[in-house]
């Protein structure tokens, strides 16, 4: 996968719907207007594999599963997943090294034989705040985490991480040019920003160095979501200017 993506290469639409059906629809409207559909845990354990074969019909598709075993059952979950060759695929850098070194792997095979997927580790998830973690012992800041996973992700093999685009650009610096870096949390100006804390906008997070922006509501939930996409992409391309 070349690194310079296209601003609609950059688009990663999350299909949250209630059903296969209108996640499918949805793909089907926005078909040639956005880079790729994020397929979740919900609609993945809703609709099984299936889904993701019908969504890759209209664009490539980001499997947000999170992996998070033993070694072992994440590298028979990824086999598993990666008969769909799915564009990019995730799990959890909390797994530790040797949980991502196995996955990693199990990737790498899978381009020996043609496959196109990249793996991406989760590094610390933005629901968790410094009292959260406090909660569960970890008691440092939590961007040092952050940091600290990212580094252990990319020294594991793995191609990226997912993060909050106010991370993108220390993790650009920390992590380098060639490591992918996939953010969600978008919201372009003057959208409701729903249940997203610290939003950032879509030519912001390309400032900061994201390679990917995941949107969801404001283009799922938009009167007219192909519109909204296009203004996206947009404000994208003029970001790069
Ligand atoms: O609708 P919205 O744009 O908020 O959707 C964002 C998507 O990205 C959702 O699927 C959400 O679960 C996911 N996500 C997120 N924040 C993270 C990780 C994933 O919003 N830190």
């Amino acid at each position: 996968m070349q690194k310079a993506l296209s601003p609609k290469e950059r688009l990663v639409v999350a299909l949250d719907l209630p059903s296969g059906r209108e996640a499918v629809e949805m793909a089907e409207s926005l078909s040639g207007r956005v880079g790729v559909f994020k397929v979740g845990l919900e609609l993945f354990c809703s609709e099984g594999p299936a889904i993701v074969k019908e969504i890759q019909k209209f664009a490539p598709v980001f499997l947000d599963l999170k992996l998070h075993d033993i070694p072992t059952t994440v590298e028979r979950a990824l086999k598993a997943v990666l008969v769909l060759d799915p564009l990019l695929v995730n799990i959890h850098a909390l797994g530790g090294f040797d949980m991502m070194k196995g996955a990693v792997e199990i990737v790498r095979n899978h381009q020996k034989t043609g496959g196109r997927t990249r793996l991406l580790a989760v590094t610390v998830l933005t629901s968790l705040d410094k009292m959260a973690l406090r909660q569960i012992n970890m008691n440092g800041e939590p961007s040092e985490l952050v940091h600290c996973l990212a580094r252990l992700a990319k020294e594991a093999g793995c191609d990226g991480v997912v993060c909050s685009a106010q991370e993108s650009a220390s993790l650009r610096a920390d992590c380098g040019k060639n490591f992918f870096l996939l953010t969600p949390g978008i919201r372009p100006k003057g959208v409701a920003h729903q249940d997203q804390v610290r939003v950032v906008t879509p030519s912001e997070a390309i400032k900061c160095g994201s390679d990917w922006i995941v949107v969801g509501r404001p283009i799922t939930h938009a009167s007219d979501p192909a519109v909204a996409a296009d203004a996206i992409v947009l404000e994208m391309t003029e970001a790069e200017i």
